[in-house]
């Protein structure tokens, strides 16, 4: 057998994090143990509902709740549990989480979190994600304060997710690449399986919810031309892949090369997804496998945060798809692009 955990991995590769010994074991830990209780869950997903369990009550008496409720509720409990944290902020609460306990008393970090991005798959049996971010604490005791979460992206000292797709799987970095591991339901562990994970430079795909065309800026309806425009030279028509689920789309784009773009629409003038535990921990993530996040004018991570829930727009992926993009974006719709 020559699998690695996991838990090897963070040992063997200690030196190279930017945590004190031991508490990024624990913290991935604790994010892991959710994470297979999720997995569980999304895995039996179809199965409940054929069973016709998912009415008010299951056969223990409980209520049943929506897979996302429950994975929030997994996440901040494991969280707790693992006492590496001061405070929690997830997309399914407005307000962060303060974590008060004995435990808790030296916890240096805070974690933001998607519990459960592309809810609008859970039902259909698509891949679902996790997404987090964790920054170390900047209040000096207690519960952790808003203020520790309002920090640039290039602040995160690790950022993830979990995909629950086809097999699980937990796509980490700290800084030092990136690494992906794959769950092995007979031990029950994450195993390296994508050791140094490196994201091509051009890719083929191109990944935007085209159903908002008419309202998105020209810069993007004019890149989305050219992708699929005929050119021998750069393999033009590229690929439209588009899952509906962040993790999902970004995750193979990350694998095959490609670019993810949520842009601002007239529907939505900030764009849709959150800067805190979406777009920062994502970007981190594809900067660290040599991809791109941009506004489609400024990096993610260097963006000011203001609040908690705050939106951006997102182009991410391939370093050469990311500038083209940006290209377009910079001569239609320079006024736009924030
Ligand atoms: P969430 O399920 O956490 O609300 O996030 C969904 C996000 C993202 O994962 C996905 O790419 C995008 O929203 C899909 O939005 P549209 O349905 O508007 O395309
Ligand atoms: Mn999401
Ligand atoms: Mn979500």
């Amino acid at each position: 057998m020559n699998y690695k955990t996991l838990g090897q991995f963070i040992i063997e590769k200690q030196a190279d994090f930017p945590f004190a010994k031991g508490e990024l074991s624990r913290l991935l830990r604790d994010i892991c143990i959710a994470a297979k209780i999720v997995n569980r869950e999304v895995n039996k997903a179809g199965l409940v509902e054929i069973l016709g369990e998912t009415g008010e009550t299951n056969v223990q008496g409980e209520k049943v709740k929506k897979l996302d409720v429950f994975a929030n509720e997994q996440f901040i409990a494991a969280l707790k549990a693992g006492g590496e944290v001061c405070a929690i902020a997830s997309e399914e609460n407005d307000e962060i989480i303060p974590v008060d306990s004995e435990i808790s008393k030296s916890a240096r970090y805070v974690v933001a979190m998607d519990p459960l991005d592309g809810s609008s798959n859970i039902d259909v049996n698509v891949s679902v994600g996790t997404i987090f971010s964790i920054y170390r604490r900047t209040s000096l005791s207690g519960p952790g304060t808003l203020e520790d979460f309002l920090q640039r992206g290039t602040e995160q000292v690790a950022a993830g997710y979990i995909i629950y797709g086809s097999s699980c799987m937990l796509v980490y970095t700290t800084g030092k690449g990136v690494n992906g591991f794959t769950l092995d339901p007979s031990i029950g562990e994450f195993c390296l399986s994508h050791p140094n994970m490196q994201t091509p430079k051009a890719g083929k795909v191109y990944s935007i919810n085209e159903g908002n065309y008419l309202h998105f800026p020209d810069g993007v309806k004019k890149y989305i031309k050219y992708c699929q425009e005929e050119d021998k030279a750069t393999e033009r028509p590229y690929s439209s892949r588009y899952i509906g689920s962040g993790v999902a789309d970004i995750h193979r784009n990350l694998i095959t090369g490609g670019i993810y773009i949520y842009p601002t629409t007239t529907k939505s003038p900030k764009g849709k997804l959150r800067l805190l535990y979406e777009c920062n921990p994502l970007a981190f993530i594809i900067e660290q496998a040599g991809g791109k996040a941009t506004t489609g004018g400024k990096r993610i991570m260097e963006l000011p945060i203001q609040e908690l829930h705050q939106r951006t727009p997102l182009f991410l992926g391939s370093s050469n798809m990311v500038d083209m993009a940006m290209e377009f974006m910079t001569r239609f719709s320079i006024e736009k692009v924030s």
